[in-house]
């Protein structure tokens, strides 16, 4: 399997168009050692001929042209095969309507992601344009299936989606349940023929015995980076919320992902989803230090893992 990281960062990406903290400001004007990076999305493949994406940034299209192999070869056709959708949050969501150039398009998705997105969102008739344009693929919980490509062929990938602590989207606050356990998923990808397996974290909101049991056994786990620190948004005045009141458990500190996740023995391990305001991201700082003296890795756009 080769995993492909097309964009690392949280949503806004980094540098964020309306941020000029040390980080957005130091990598706009090459004051710090950090580098630039697009809102996350991760392709993947079992074979290097048929891919998949996991989610769809609003980054997708610059993104795609990132990276020759996803590059349709010829006129109206492309090699991806189908979309997975981890939870319906806007950074990985809002690429699906950029896919809309009449093309037919496979989305996995819980039911409840599904429906967050396509219910009472006119933009989604961007996305109806002739009959099944969009064939929605559902993601049961806890049951392992065979990955599809677009007409039906098995992918050489199996994938199990795994109930993850996590939040409704934003634009719908307040109109859905908020303790809906499809509301957010791990998934776990599994290659048929040398059993390998990758697991797929980007919002975790605390961690769970689920947490730990998505990961089992795993050959790569990408987790969370969002945010080093529970008051990171609040401290400058950013925003009145916790890291933890906005489902993204922190990786520092006594209590943070890096501590209490660190027992895996999971070979690589990677943070993914990192807000532009994450001190890890500069490349000589103590809490990147920290984060690589415990094993694991800071993803970046153009990372290849391979499995
Ligand atoms: C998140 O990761 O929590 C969301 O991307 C936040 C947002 O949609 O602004
Ligand atoms: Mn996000
Ligand atoms: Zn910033």
């Amino acid at each position: 399997m080769l995993v492909r990281v097309l964009g690392s960062a949280a949503g806004g990406g980094f540098p964020q168009w309306n941020c000029a903290c040390v980080n957005c400001r130091g990598v706009r004007e090459g004051l710090i050692k950090a580098s630039p990076r697009t809102q996350e999305s991760v392709c993947l493949s079992a074979d290097d001929g048929d891919w998949f994406l996991i989610n769809a940034s609003p980054d997708i299209c610059s993104q795609i042209e990132s990276f020759s192999p996803i590059h349709p070869g010829r006129s109206r056709a492309t090699p991806i095969q189908a979309i997975f959708l981890t939870n319906g949050d806007l950074d990985h969501c809002l690429g699906l309507l950029s896919l809309r150039e009449n093309h037919r398009l496979v989305i996995y998705a819980t039911q409840s992601v599904r429906r967050g997105f396509t219910e009472g969102n006119v933009l989604y008739r961007t996305l109806q344009r002739f009959a099944d344009q969009v064939t929605w693929r559902t993601l049961k919980l806890g049951v392992e299936e065979t990955v599809l490509c677009e007409d039906g062929r098995p992918s050489g990938l199996t994938v199990k989606a795994m109930p993850i602590p996590g939040k409704p989207p934003v634009h719908l606050e307040g109109l859905i349940l908020t303790e809906d356990p499809e509301l957010n998923v791990g998934l776990r990808f599994r290659q048929g023929t040398n059993g390998r397996v990758l697991t797929y974290l980007s919002a975790v909101g605390r961690i769970t015995p689920s947490v730990f049991e998505v990961m089992e056994g795993s050959d790569c786990v990408m987790f969370d980076g969002t945010f080093w620190s529970s008051d990171e948004l609040s401290t400058p005045g950013f925003l009145e919320k916790s890291a933890e009141d906005l489902a993204h458990w922190p990786v520092g500190g006594p209590e943070g992902s890096l501590a209490m996740v660190s027992k895996i023995t999971t070979p690589r391990r990677v943070f993914i989803h990192i807000n532009n305001t994450n001190p890890m991201l500069r490349e000589d700082s103590l809490e990147r230090k920290i984060v690589e003296a415990a094993g694991w890795e800071v993803a970046w756009d153009g990372m290849e893992i391979r499995l």
